[in-house]
């Protein structure tokens, strides 16, 4: 599994929370594993607006056209990891067999998502059924979680079927980042407003035209 982060940080401004820091030192050595060979890094990068301006709040585009079933590209937008994970057909089966592991599996909570999001399936939390877009920081305390794909026995969890885990404090997500039951994170991660400019282009920060 490859994983390629998009865009750097920006230059640092204001407080950083522990998250933050975790989440720059991570995807410092990302880009520091691909960059000598991934020529759509530089490419990519010069669509997205300056440093300062993501920080602002900019939109950021990106590129899904090579993103393979079971990789994951992370963005920045608004100083946030944001993860784009391509899932796979049997991830898409396995979802709804987690319901009753799960806190808030619908996603009720609504400070979590777009509706959008929820309308075609709110088990998969995405405007494209195979495409998860999420903020990759833990509703706990903010820390990055580690994604561990595979639909495979973990050393966490015998049964499991996919997702991520926070090693801060143990908390687990499934893949479409909805929280499991009897973790310390509250809430399921939050999916970033995002739409689809055409069908492999990705914008990050923007409603759907029309979007309530
Ligand atoms: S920060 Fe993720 S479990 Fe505490």
């Amino acid at each position: 599994m490859v994983d390629e982060a998009v865009s750097g940080p920006g230059a640092g401004e204001g407080p950083v929370n522990e998250g933050r820091r975790r989440f720059l030192t991570a995807t410092t050595l990302v880009v520091g594993a691909v960059g000598a060979g991934v020529a759509a890094i530089p490419f990519i990068k010069s669509w997205n607006p300056s440093a300062r301006a993501k920080l602002a709040g900019a939109p950021v585009t990106v590129d899904i056209s090579a993103l393979q079933e079971g990789q994951r590209l992370i963005a920045e937008w608004r100083g946030q990891p944001i993860w784009i994970v391509r899932r796979s057909k049997a991830i898409l089966e396995a979802l709804p067999t987690l319901d009753s592991q799960l806190r808030d599996p619908e996603s009720e909570n609504v400070d979590q998502q777009p509706a959008y999001v929820l309308a075609a399936n709110p088990e998969l939390r995405s405007i494209k059924p195979d495409v998860s877009v999420l903020v990759g920081l833990c509703t706990h305390l903010g820390c990055s979680p580690e994604m561990v794909a595979e639909i495979r026995p973990a050393p966490f969890d015998a049964n499991w079927k996919g997702g991520y885990f926070c090693p801060c404090h143990k908390s687990k997500f499934d893949m479409a980042g909805r929280v499991y039951d009897g973790v310390p994170a509250p809430t399921n991660l939050l999916v970033p407003p995002h739409h689809y400019a055409d069908d492999n282009t990705l914008v990050i920060g923007v409603d759907p035209e029309g979007a309530a």
